[in-house]
């Protein structure tokens, strides 16, 4: 499976040279904007989710501690987490930016995040919130299939494939991620609301929050957040 950090395919002529963060609950869409997102610009997609799942698959003592915790839709300690950030931001393919999807998480996570952008020569991150009606995401959720091969996201719903559980790019098989079940969907929005949602609040305090509706088509919220990384579009009114 060709999962967590996903490697740049090839080299954009528009630099991103920075880290850009996407915030929001599950199945807000993060997943699907921060691939196109890193693909256009040539930077490493860094999925948090992904890389504790590869961890998971691989059996490594990372994967065996995070296993339980996410089959029950709860937050990894954080310590197990930042770890494994700061060695993946380490690696060459990050040189010039990347596109963190599902971190940082906490207060906590995104202190040490600037602590470490800092140490490493980058500027602040670039943080977009996805903001959406809570009553979407059941549907997004449950009805989501990733493929196996590439990591490509699907919705049963509302963006299928063409060929039934097949990926379009690769043939891959398609799966249902084991918290995508209805019954992990609501622990999971509650530690989105205990613990991640006071983080849109310090973002915000910060002045450094810029929203992002959702709820709109895959291909609106992607102009969206073009316009804001390239600097073509203003922070929204709180
Ligand atoms: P993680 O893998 O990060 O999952 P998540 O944050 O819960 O987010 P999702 O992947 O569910 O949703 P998404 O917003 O990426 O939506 P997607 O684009 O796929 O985390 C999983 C677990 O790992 C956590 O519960 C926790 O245990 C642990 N973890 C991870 N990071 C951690 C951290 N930093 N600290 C501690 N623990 C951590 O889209 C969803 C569906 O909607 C898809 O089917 C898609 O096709 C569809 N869709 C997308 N956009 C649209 C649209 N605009 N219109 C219609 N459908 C759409």
């Amino acid at each position: 499976m060709k999962t967590s950090g996903t490697g740049p395919d090839t080299k954009s002529a528009e630099p991103l040279d920075r880290a850009v963060v996407f915030l929001g609950p599950p199945g807000a869409g993060k997943g699907t904007q921060a691939k196109e997102l890193a693909r256009k610009y040539g930077v490493p997609h860094l999925s948090t989710g992904d890389m504790l799942r590869e961890n998971i698959a691989k059996c490594t003592p990372l994967g065996e501690r995070a296993k339980p915790i996410m089959a029950h839709g709860e937050l990894v300690p954080d310590s197990l987490v930042l770890k494994m950030v700061a060695q993946r931001i380490e690696e060459p393919d990050c040189a010039h930016g990347f596109v963190f999807d599902g971190f940082p998480r906490t207060v906590a996570q995104a202190q040490y995040l600037g602590e470490l952008l800092k140490q490493h020569g980058y500027k602040r991150a670039l943080v977009i919130h996805f903001a959406i009606d809570p009553s979407l995401l059941l549907k997004r959720i449950t009805g989501r299939r990733m493929c196996k091969v590439g990591g490509e996201i699907y919705n049963i719903f509302e963006r299928p494939p063409k060929v039934q559980d097949r990926c379009d790019n690769d043939g891959g098989e398609l799966e249902q991620r084991p918290d995508d079940r209805e019954e992990i969907v609501a622990p999971r929005l509650q530690a989105y609301e205990k613990q991640t949602a006071p983080l849109v609040a310090y973002y915000r305090r910060l002045g450094r929050l810029h929203d992002v509706d959702a709820s709109q088509s895959v291909a609106d919220v992607a102009q969206h957040v073009i316009e804001i990384v390239r600097g073509t579009r203003r922070v929204d009114p709180a």
